[in-house]
Parts: structure tokens; sequence; C-alpha cells
């Protein structure tokens, strides 16, 4: 005659109680009570009776005498198949541990609740017992249920020293970006910006030691006679272009549903793309494509978005490694109105996990530095932000997210919002916007768009140090609109430009340069006569020094500054009369010479094309 449950239970837990006899935890319970606790976790989750007995011997292979004949007697196959898995066996590695307890839900659910309970009664340790357990938590385990990031969380706050700077040993990332010590010098027809204003044009040498410029000569100087000279004859050499904005999973849409407004092609575009990253094949297939177009590109250094998903953004800064581009990668946040399966389940969710990738990539790479993305207000709460704050200063990490860049967006905002003074306040109230205003070290930060910054918010903007990124390209795209630009320079604004792929339709920053100028003529001619047009100075400055600045000294072949470079070939645009330098770099930008025309590429001093 078969057993009731109950009867069942009854048995595993005289069984388990028995086995487990002698044992405590670590703050002196008996050890009984924790399998018991961990199946009442799981009954409360709605686990049957199979994972509730799983519960109770979850710990018996591991650490008893019990063998699986006993187990199999008693819970059957299932439960011994979940415990099996659950057993951490001689010599085991944690990849396939977990990854094991993932394919068995029974088991899976057991893990929830046994972590859950373990980081509840885990109070009673030292700091350094809690560390470890919270980082492996924080590593393994966060995504195994809703309740685990909180209770991370309270551990954290219980934690003598303060996460996360001494618990996590996290040294700040700096790419390391030098090579040949004993330098080289370009030989061309160099043109780079001096100021906004004026564009310098030599026939002569770029000299690069260490990964610097040395400045532009038109002689080489004795003191470089003896350095190996790259002969470019009569090609271009300008300084590498900056992309201040570009999301890297939405390339592959690129050119696609450019008919609709912003919140629109989020939910049907951006969204649906994004959530494909979930799955690591495609993301290494479609971050690869994304690296190598962006190597080819006249693109020295980027600010890049990735997505939510921790393993992903990781596979995409190694490819963008790889390419031997700067780049600063983002894991991105947002914890509230976004499809289920890009909403990260809390604030504690987000944060953590943001612990987790940064503690990930520590130390592994030369070229790929973190970046704190949440995405934009509308998807993300204050709790977050208020975590993002608390990470932000002990990492020193800088900022990146979306400002003003469409009507409906902003509306949005105010009704998520209602007490702040205008959108950008909702960052800089939690220290994501520049400057901070208590003791904190500013939060280096990047805002795209900035279409209808009110008055009150450019001036913030300026206040603050926070860099423009100037997207025209994905402005018209989106039909958000065209960026006062002129009076945010007139301000004195930082101002780069973005692609903003792909609401822009390509990573080419020479196209920004154009429409930026272009879009600059007819907001000047339909919306404001007094906001004369953009320079072609003006605009390639913001390409290059304008964004540069956010990585230091990039963006010129100034004295000091980091050595990027693009060699062009502009005899594929052959004209009949002579031109100037400057009137052949002109060209080259507007016809897109970028495409086609790229013969060498240098980051940093690196050659990297
Ligand atoms: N605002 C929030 N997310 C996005 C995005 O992916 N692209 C653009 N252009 N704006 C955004
Ligand atoms: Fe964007």
């Amino acid at each position: 005659m078969s057993m009731t449950d109950e009867e069942k239970l009854k048995k595993a837990l005289d069984f388990a109680t028995d086995k487990h006899s002698g044992q405590f935890r670590k703050g002196g319970l008996p050890y009984i009570t924790h399998p018991v606790t961990v199946s009442e976790i799981v009954k409360a989750n709605g686990g049957g009776i199979d994972a509730q007995i799983t519960a109770l011997f979850h710990d018996l292979l591991e650490d008893t005498d019990a063998t699986e004949e006993e187990i199999d007697a008693i819970g059957g196959k299932e439960v011994l198949e979940a415990v099996k898995l659950l057993t951490k066996k001689k010599g085991y590695v944690m990849e396939e541990y977990v990854e094991g307890i993932r394919s068995n839900p029974i088991a899976k659910m057991v893990k929830a609740a046994d972590r859950l309970h373990n980081l509840q009664s885990a109070f009673c340790t030292d700091d350094s017992f809690k560390r470890r357990y919270i980082l492996e938590s924080i590593d393994w385990y966060l995504d195994f249920s809703p309740e685990i990031p909180k209770a991370v969380k309270a551990l954290v706050d219980s934690l003598d020293q303060p996460l996360p700077k001494q618990s996590l040993e996290y040294e700040p990332l700096d790419y390391k970006g030098t090579l040949s010590a004993d330098g080289f010098a370009l030989y061309g027809n160099i043109c780079y910006s001096l100021s906004p204003a004026e564009i310098r044009t030599v026939k002569g040498y770029a000299v690069c030691i260490g990964g610097k410029s040395m400045g532009v000569f038109e002689k080489l100087p004795d003191e470089y006679s003896g350095i190996s000279v790259i002969d470019y004859g009569d090609k271009l050499i300008v300084p590498g272009m900056v992309d201040l904005h570009i999301h890297a999973p939405q390339y592959a849409f690129r050119g696609m549903g450019m008919d609709m407004e912003l919140m629109d092609w989020l939910e049907k575009q951006a969204f649906p793309e994004e959530e494909k990253y979930e799955d690591l094949s495609y993301a290494e297939k479609a971050y690869s494509q994304f690296a190598e177009q962006m190597k080819k590109s006249a693109t020295t250094r980027a600010c890049i978005f990735a997505t939510k998903h921790r393993d992903a953004t990781e596979i995409l800064m190694d490819k963008m490694e790889q390419t031997g581009i700067i780049s600063y990668v983002g894991k991105v946040n947002m914890d509230r109105e976004a499809p289920p399966a890009l909403c990260e389940p809390n604030a504690d969710f987000s944060a953590f996990d943001t612990y987790g990738w940064l503690n990930d990539i520590k130390g592994k790479y030369r070229n790929t530095m973190p970046i704190l993305t949440p995405r934009f207000v509308p998807c993300c709460t204050d709790e977050l932000l208020s975590q993002l704050e608390k990470i932000q200063q002990s990492y020193d990490l800088p900022v990146q997210s979306h400002l003003s860049e469409n009507r409906g967006e902003i509306e949005w905002v105010k009704e998520h919002c209602p007490d702040v003074k205008f959108y950008g306040d909702a960052y800089d109230r939690y220290g994501l916007f520049g400057k901070t205003k208590g003791e904190g070290k500013p939060a280096k930060t990047i805002m795209a768009h900035c279409v209808y910054s009110s008055d009150e918010e450019a001036e913030r903007l300026c206040e603050n140090g926070v860099f423009i990124a100037h997207c025209p390209t994905s402005n018209m795209n989106l039909s958000s609109g065209i960026a006062p630009i002129r009076r945010y320079i007139d301000m004195g604004a930082r101002i780069g430009l973005g692609s903003d792929v792909a609401g822009g339709q390509t990573e080419s920053i020479f196209r920004s340069i154009t429409d930026a100028i272009q879009v600059s003529k007819l907001y000047w001619r339909i919306a404001d006569e007094k906001m004369k047009p953009l320079t072609f100075e003006e605009a390639f400055y913001m390409a290059t020094m304008g964004g540069g600045e956010f990585f230091g000294k990039a963006g010129s072949f100034e004295k000091d500054y980091e050595f990027d470079a693009v060699v062009l070939d502009d005899s594929l645009l052959p004209h009949p009369q002579e031109l100037t330098l400057r009137e052949r770099l002109e060209r080259s930008v507007y016809m897109g010479l970028d495409e086609k025309g790229i013969c060498a590429k240098y980051a940093a001093g690196n050659k990297i094309i």
C-alpha cells in the first residue's frame, strides 16, 4: 500500500534527523533545523512533495553517511537525482555544478531556498565569511529567486566594513594603451583641430612615443631622427573619431524600423532585439560582427551600451578588447517599464548584478573599461539610482545615459518623478550627473541627445561638466527633433558626437559630423535665426577633441595627446582642380570616405588596421 504524502514526509524527516544528529550549524543550532527551514521555504513557494523531501535531503550525501540507495528508497528517483545534483563532489567545477542545478527545476528551487536561508542565517558570522558568501551569491545565485538579491543586500548592510571596495578588492581599471617605447612617426597630410575654430593642416610628420603624440612637424626634429617613419605619401592623416554614444546590441537592426518615434521604436525594435542577448551564442555572433565593423570604421574611442545581461556584456568587452579600440562598455541597468525578459526583478538584483559584473572583469582588459549605464529615468526606479550612486562612488566609475530626447519621454519622466525640477535633476539628485553636490568625487558623465533641455537643465549640464552626446542622425530617424547645439556651445557645454546606432543607421562618425552641420542649418533656418549653423571646424572638433576629452587627452595631435590616427586615401574621390588640405578633409567627411578609404588606424599608439 502506498504512503500518503504526509507519511512520506514524516519518514524523510526522521531519516534526515537521524543522519544529521550530532551536527550543528555555525550559530550553534542543531543542523537539522536548516534542511527543515529550506523545506518550509520550498513549500511556501509552491514546491511539491518531491521538492520538499529534496530540501530535507539536500546535504545528506555531502555531509553524512546516507547512501543513494536509502535516499532512493524513501524519496524516489526524482528526489535522488536532484539531491545528487545538489551534492558537491570531490574536485567539482563550480560552473558545471551550478549548470547541473539550473537544468533541474527541483534542484534549482531547493538551491534557491538553501541559499536564501544561509544568507539569512549568516548574520552571526564574521565579516570575512560574510564577504565570501556575498560574493559567491552574487557570482552564481543572484537570479535563482527574486528574494536572493534582497537577502544579499541585507547581509551587505550588516557588514562592519562597507562593501564594495575592500570586499571586492576592485582595482579601478585603467587601460594601458602603450606599446613601442621607441616610437614612430607618420608622414603625410596631417589635419587636426587646435580649437573649435581652427583646423591645422600640415604636410609633415606626426610623432608618437609611448602611445602619446609628441606633436606635428614639417621637418622631423633631430631628437627623433632615429625613429621609424611610416610614409603615407599624399594621404590624409586625421585623429581617430570619438563615438560618445552607441548601442552595440542594436547594431543587428541598423537601417530598419526607421518610421517610428522613440517609445514605439523601443517597444517594437530595440527591446525585442535586446532580449536575444540572454542567449550567449547569439551574443557571440552579433557582437563579433559589431566589433569587426567598429574596427573597420574611423572610430578609435567609443562609449558603448550593452544590454542588462552580464555575461553577454562580458562577451562584448572581450570582442572590443580584441579590436584595439579604446572603449567604455556598460551593462545596462533597468528595473521598470520594460518587457519582463529585460526588466531586472528589483533594484537589489540590478545593483548586485552590476557588482558581479565589475568583479568578473576586474583586471581583465587593457583597452576596455566599465561605465555605469542606467538606461534612462523611465526604466530606473529611485531605489536603483540610489544604489548606483553608491557603486559609482565606491568604484569611481563614469556614467552614461539618455536625457531629454523626445517630448513623450519627458512627460513620462514627469509622471514618474513629479518632484524633480527637470529631467536631468532625476539623475543629479543621485550623483549621476557630473559634479556631485556632496564630498564625493564627480561622476564623469555622458548624457545622450539633450534635444529639449530647458534653460535650467542646460545650465546644470554646463555647471556639472556633463558631456552632451549629440546624435543628429538618430534624432532625425526617430523624429526626435534638432538639438540646439549652438545654444549649448554658447553656454560653454562639453559636447561630442554619437552615432546612437541603431537610432542612427550607421556607426560612421563622418556621417554624424555631416548630419550635425546639416541639421544645424535647418534649425537656424526654421526654428531660430539667431542660432548660426555649425561650421565644419566646429563639428570636426566635436567628433575628435570634444568627445575625446571624456577619455582625458584624446582627439588631437597636439603634444601629450593619446596618439589615435586614421589614414585616408582620398584619391578614391577624383577631382580636376587644385584643392587645399582643408577642402580635401571636408569633402572626405561629407563623401563618407570612412567607408572605403581607410588605409590604416592607430589607437593609443597601437596600429589596429
Ligand atoms: N532611450 C532609452 N533607451 C534608448 C535607446 O536604446 N535608444 C535611444 N535613442 N534612446 C533611448
Ligand atoms: Fe541611445
